[in-house]
C-alpha cells in the first residue's frame, strides 16, 4: 500500500493531482504534438498520414468528425479550422448520434474520430458504421495501439503523453494542435492557403507552447478568483467563433469536477434564453481575445454589466474596453484568433481545478465519471 502511495507521488512529479500535472505539461505536450511534423524552415508540415491520401483529401465532398466529451469539443474547433483554412466542408457529430441515426455517408466522405483513448464505444462504433459504408477512416488517437487507431485507414497520433485525470486537459490541447496542422496542410495542398500565409500561421505556431508557459503564469490570480465564486450554484461560459467551443470546454471542466452546474454558449444567443438567468448571483466567464468579434463580445459584455452579472473575462494582454467592464479579467498572450482556444482554455482548466479543490472534490476521479467509456 505504502509503496503504491510513493509510487503515485513520484508519477504525480510534485503536483498535488494529475490534473494539475497535466495542466502544466501542456508547453511541452503540444510542442511534443508539433515535433517532426511543424518545419517551418523548410516550409512543410509532415504528416504521413495525410500526405499518404492527398488525394482522398483533395477529393473528399465532406469531413465528418464523430467523438464524444471533451474530443467532441475539439471537434467543433477542428470544423471551424478545417473550413478556413482548407474550405472543406465539415460536420461534426456526437458519436453517440450518428450511429443511430441512420446518417448519410458517401464514399467520397472523410470520417475523422477523435478519442484520447482511442477507446471510447460510442466512437469506434460510429467509425464501424462509416467504415462498413465504404468512407474513408481517420483517427486522432492520444494512445497508441488503441481499438480505434487500429481500425482506422489512417491517423495522427498526438503524442500528448498518458492523460491520467479523468478531466482531460492536456489531450484537449494537443488535439486542437493537431487539427491546426491538418487545416494547415490541407489548406496549403488544395490551394486555399497563400504560402505567405500558411508560413506565417506556421511560425507563430511553433511559438505557442511559449504562450502557453505566459498562460499558465495566470495561475495565481485564477486562484484568487476562485475563492470568490467557489460556492456559485451555477456559471455561464461565453464565447464567438473559435471561442464558442471554448466555452464549451471550459463549462464541462467545471462541471465535471466541481459538480458546480455551468453551461457554455454561444455568446450571441444569451438573449435567446440564457439572458434571463442572469443577475448579481451569476458568474459569468466571457472568452474575448482582441482577434475575432471583440466588439461584438464587448457589447455582450456590457449586456452582462446591465443586469449585474459577474463577469471573469478572459482577454488579450493589454486589453482596456473589457477590463472597464469586467469584474475580472484575465489576461492571455496576444495571438491569432484560430489558436485563441488553446490559450483561453489554460485558465479555464486552472479555475475549474482550483474551484474543486476548495470544495474538496476528488478532482482527479470526479464522481460517477470514467476516463474512458467502454460500454453504452
Ligand atoms: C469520458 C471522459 C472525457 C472524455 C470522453 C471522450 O467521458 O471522462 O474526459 O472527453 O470520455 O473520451 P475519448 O477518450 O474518446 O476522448
Amino acid at each position: 500500500q505504502k509503496l503504491h502511495l510513493d509510487l503515485e507521488q513520484i508519477e504525480k512529479g510534485g503536483f498535488e493531482h494529475f490534473m494539475l500535472k497535466e495542466i502544466y505539461e501542456q508547453p511541452k505536450s503540444i510542442h511534443d504534438t508539433m515535433r517532426g511534423r511543424l518545419l517551418p524552415e523548410e516550409g512543410i508540415i509532415k504528416m504521413a498520414g495525410i500526405w499518404d491520401h492527398m488525394e482522398k483529401f483533395r477529393n473528399a465532398k465532406r469531413i465528418i468528425i464523430v467523438a464524444c466529451g471533451t474530443s467532441w469539443h475539439a471537434g467543433l474547433v477542428g470544423e471551424y479550422l478545417i473550413e478556413e483554412f482548407a474550405r472543406i466542408p465539415v460536420e461534426v457529430e456526437y458519436a453517440s448520434e450518428f450511429r443511430y441515426r441512420n446518417p448519410i455517408i458517401n464514399k467520397d466522405d472523410i470520417v475523422i474520430a477523435i478519442s484520447q483513448s482511442g477507446e471510447t464505444a460510442d466512437t469506434l462504433a460510429a467509425l464501424k458504421l462509416a467504415k462498413a459504408n465504404g468512407a474513408f477512416i481517420y483517427g486522432i488517437c492520444n494512445v497508441v495501439g488503441s481499438s480505434i487507431a487500429r481500425l482506422t485507414d489512417a491517423g495522427s497520433f498526438t503524442h500528448a503523453g498518458p492523460e491520467i485525470g479523468v478531466a482531460s486537459t492536456k489531450a484537449f490541447t494537443s488535439q486542437l494542435t493537431i487539427l491546426t496542422l491538418i487545416a494547415l496542410k490541407l489548406g496549403k495542398h488544395n490551394g486555399n492557403l497563400s504560402n505567405e500565409k500558411f508560413m506565417s500561421l506556421c511560425y507563430e505556431l511553433e511559438s505557442l507552447p511559449t504562450k502557453v508557459e505566459k498562460a499558465l503564469k495566470t495561475d495565481a490570480l485564477v486562484q484568487e478568483i476562485s475563492e470568490v465564486y467557489k460556492d456559485a450554484k451555477n456559471a455561464l461560459y461565453l464565447g464567438r467563433g473559435y471561442n464558442f467551443p471554448t466555452a464549451l470546454e471550459g463549462a464541462l471542466k467545471l462541471k465535471e469536477i466541481s459538480y458546480i452546474h455551468a453551461e457554455g454558449y454561444p455568446a450571441a444567443e444569451m438573449k435567446h434564453g440564457p439572458i434571463a438567468l442572469i443577475d448579481e448571483n451569476m458568474p459569468v466567464i466571457v472568452i474575448a481575445p482582441k482577434k475575432g468579434h471583440y466588439d461584438k463580445v464587448v457589447s455582450n459584455v456590457q449586456e452582462i454589466k446591465a443586469r449585474k452579472g459577474q463577469i471573469i473575462a478572459v482577454v488579450t494582454e493589454g486589453d482596456e474596453q473589457v477590463k472597464n467592464i469586467a469584474d475580472h479579467v484575465i489576461e492571455i498572450p496576444d495571438c491569432s484568433e484560430e489558436f485563441s482556444p488553446i490559450l483561453a482554455s489554460i485558465p479555464l482548466q486552472l479555475l475549474s481545478y482550483h474551484i474543486a479543490v476548495m470544495l474538496d472534490r476528488n478532482v482527479d476521479q470526479p464522481r460517477n465519471l470514467a476516463k474512458s467509456v467502454t460500454v453504452e
